[in-house]
């Protein structure tokens, strides 16, 4: 928890709302292995992270809403009646819960919110996620809604959808409600069962590396993977009408069906099949305890969503190839929905410093930009502060 933001966020509530507000918290996360692979309904294998969205929250007597960010120093009001998209970004992940309540026959009334976080924004770990599943839990537990942390997740998603204008899958949301200290979650997005994995890295660490880079790309090449991989299930469900999903399609299938009409559709499909083989590959190696086994199929990942999915760049391409053969690195991927964002890296504790001091010179050569360190640690999903 992060004892400053706490402290900072109760004080500058009391101040401008002159009463005591109640504190939640949602985190922001990393996925180990399993990339666009949610909305195909296969599997994903995400951890919460010690980084965090806070609100403060108080019940109000009255309709209105008054929500503010301690971060971009902005306010923005409206009514229950009146809850909207706004032009302003930030605000559009509250309300874009308010609004899913309101729109599945949840009684709210209004509330006093302001919002403060340690989730680097932009950068592939989800703070959208952590507002919203943050709102989520927090009107539940005030206005004692009664609701389940599935449907949290799900409501949390539908706001990124219907507000931030993102067809993300499930697993940012799930994770930062569901996440536990010290495991990752294998989440089976078909069946939503999930199993908690305990995370031994044995004196390894996850470092994340941002590139600072957000190709623009990024939201118009997401929802472009998604159709490509609808229309590769088009193909193989034209001969076998009980399949709905790549879930339920083969490789084989795809030699047979795909691969020979649309070859760029067979790359996507095939990437994303075997990225859930791998995932499940990848859950035995941690169960084993053999981490190493387990960083070879990140980097095989890595190649997929690079020369496959087509879904990294020269910058996420870099930082991976430079660790590759360190002896001191397990594994490393492009990490999330691509483009930018961070890189994930499996590395020996006592090697981190120096790997950072080294990669951060050989990426400001040869990109010209700085390169931000973070070490993840892994936390509990949304959560009220005591
Ligand atoms: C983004 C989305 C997730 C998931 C990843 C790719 O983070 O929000 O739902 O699809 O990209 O794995």
């Amino acid at each position: 928890m992060n004892e400053e933001i706490i402290k900072d966020i109760r004080e500058k509530f009391r101040k401008r709302f002159k009463e005591e507000p109640t504190l939640f918290r949602s985190p922001g996360r990393v996925n180990i292995i399993g990339e666009h692979t949610d909305y195909n309904n296969g599997f994903v294998l995400p951890a919460a992270i010690d980084k965090a969205v806070y609100i403060g929250i108080a019940k109000r007597q009255d309709d209105n809403i008054l929500l503010y960010s301690e971060e971009f120093y902005e306010e923005h009001t409206c009514t229950l009646a009146t809850v909207e998209r706004t032009e302003k970004v930030w605000p559009n992940y509250i309300l874009g819960v308010v609004d899913q309540l309101l729109k599945r026959g949840y009684k709210i009334g209004g509330f006093n919110l302001n919002i403060e976080g340690d989730v680097p924004i932009g950068s592939g770990l989800s703070s959208s996620a952590a507002v919203e599943c943050a709102t989520a839990f927090a009107l539940n537990e005030i206005f004692e809604l009664g609701i389940e942390k599935m449907e949290l997740a799900f409501i949390g998603q539908k706001a990124e959808h219907e507000f931030a204008r993102v067809m993300c899958g499930i697993m940012d949301q799930f994770a930062s409600v569901f996440g536990k200290k010290d495991h990752v979650i294998r989440l089976d997005c078909q069946s939503m069962e999930y199993e908690y994995e305990p995370l031994k890295l044995d004196g390894y660490k996850i470092l994340l590396l941002n590139t600072n880079v957000k190709h623009s790309l990024a939201s118009t090449e997401y929802n472009t993977r998604r159709q490509q991989c609808e229309s590769g299930v088009d193909l193989v469900k034209a001969h076998h009408p009980e399949v709905n999903t790549l879930r339920d399609v083969t490789l084989q299938m795809l030699d047979q069906y795909v691969a020979d009409i649309n070859p760029l559709v067979y790359k996507r499909c095939k990437y994303v099949v075997e990225e859930n083989e791998r995932l499940l590959a990848a859950c035995e190696d941690l169960k084993k305890g053999d981490i190493q086994a387990m960083g070879e199929k990140m980097y095989r990942s890595h190649d997929g969503l690079s020369k496959e999915y087509e879904v990294s760049c020269k910058e996420l391409d870099f930082l991976v190839a430079a660790v590759r053969n360190n002896p001191d690195v397990l594994g490393a991927r492009m990490m999330v929905g691509g483009f930018g964002g961070c890189t994930i890296i499996i590395v020996k504790e006592g090697a981190i410093k120096e790997l950072i001091d080294k990669l951060s010179i050989a990426y400001k050569n040869e990109m010209n930009l700085d390169l931000t360190p973070y070490i993840a640690e892994t936390d509990d999903g949304s959560s009220r502060i005591v």
